[in-house]
């Protein structure tokens, strides 16, 4: 194979695995946004079932793999489209200073690795607020609607039991692990304005790289034929505004009212 034709091969198999990788992390975002507008429920019953929730996404084996999935994509996305756009910036060494970029080439289409790298790091400062707090900070405890007994990660309360090294412990026998209060932790990140606006910044770059990569997605696939096309660009401007839209909601609104 001449040199040419192995850089477009590598080229095509490269997008169509951004495409793959990005077209599941829109179905995680669902999924994600789903789980999360349960904290627009009110009162203990609300923060119950915000928590019993948090212990169903980090304990139930299924959910653990589509985790474990979901981790690795981000990556394969991450670093395959940097290799992607060093490779563009190299095949086009004058840059778009020079170059009048085509009427339909959105601004978005052309900002894609910055977009993408914005998300990467909006990523990591959201898996330390609340990912590496539940799973390794001090994310207190889940208590009865008293206040005076702990609970177990089933939701019951453990009458007359203790909190010891994350266990629940009642005369000497310890029950099982305690359940943590991460709607506690989430309520109590989101009264920051300097956390809600990065949260809102971060959404609005998510709107603008899915403007692009939700069509995208399906066209490295193969899967945007002129029958389905028009459709699917509608689909990804509707998705592209509505998801993000639904998620900068969530931190305002608990900043407002919580
Ligand atoms: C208002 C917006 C958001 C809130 C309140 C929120 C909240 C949370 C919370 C509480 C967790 C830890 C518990 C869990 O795994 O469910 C989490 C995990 C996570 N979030 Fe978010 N999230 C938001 C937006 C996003 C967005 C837009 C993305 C992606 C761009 C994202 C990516 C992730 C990832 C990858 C994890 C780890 C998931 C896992 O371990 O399976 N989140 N989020």
């Amino acid at each position: 194979m001449s040199e040419a034709k192995g850089l477009i091969k590598s080229h095509t198999v490269k997008k169509y695995w951004m495409g793959a990788t990005g077209l599941f992390l829109c179905l995680f975002l669902v999924g994600h946004l789903a789980g999360n507008l349960q904290l627009f429920l009110d009162g203990y019953e609300g923060r119950l079932q915000f928590n019993e929730y948090a212990v169903f996404m980090t304990t139930n084996p299924a959910v653990k793999i589509l985790s474990y999935v979901t981790y690795f994509s981000i990556l394969f996305h991450a670093v395959d489209g940097l290799v992607i756009t060093i490779n563009n910036r190299k095949a086009r060494p004058e840059g778009y200073a020079y170059s009048k970029p085509s009427a339909n080439s959105l601004w978005s289409s052309r900002n894609m690795g910055i977009l993408g790298t914005v998300i990467f790091v909006y990523i990591l400062v959201h898996m330390q607020n609340f990912w590496y707090e539940y799973k390794f900070g001090e994310t207190p405890y889940m208590m009865s609607e008293d206040g005076q007994s702990p609970m177990l990660l089933d939701g019951s309360s453990v009458n007359g039991g203790m909190i010891e090294n994350g266990e629940v412990v009642k005369a000497g026998e310890s029950l099982g692990p305690a359940m943590r209060d991460l709607y506690a932790i989430v309520i109590e990140s989101f009264q920051e304005p300097i956390l809600v606006a990065f949260y809102v910044l971060g959404m609005i770059a998510i709107a603008f790289h899915l403007i692009h990569g939700f069509q995208s997605g399906f066209q490295s696939l193969g899967l945007k034929n002129r029958k389905y096309g028009p459709m699917i660009d509608k689909l990804g401007y509707a998705f592209a505004i509505v998801v993000p839209l639904l998620f900068a909601v969530i931190p305002v609104y608990l900043f407002l009212v919580k």
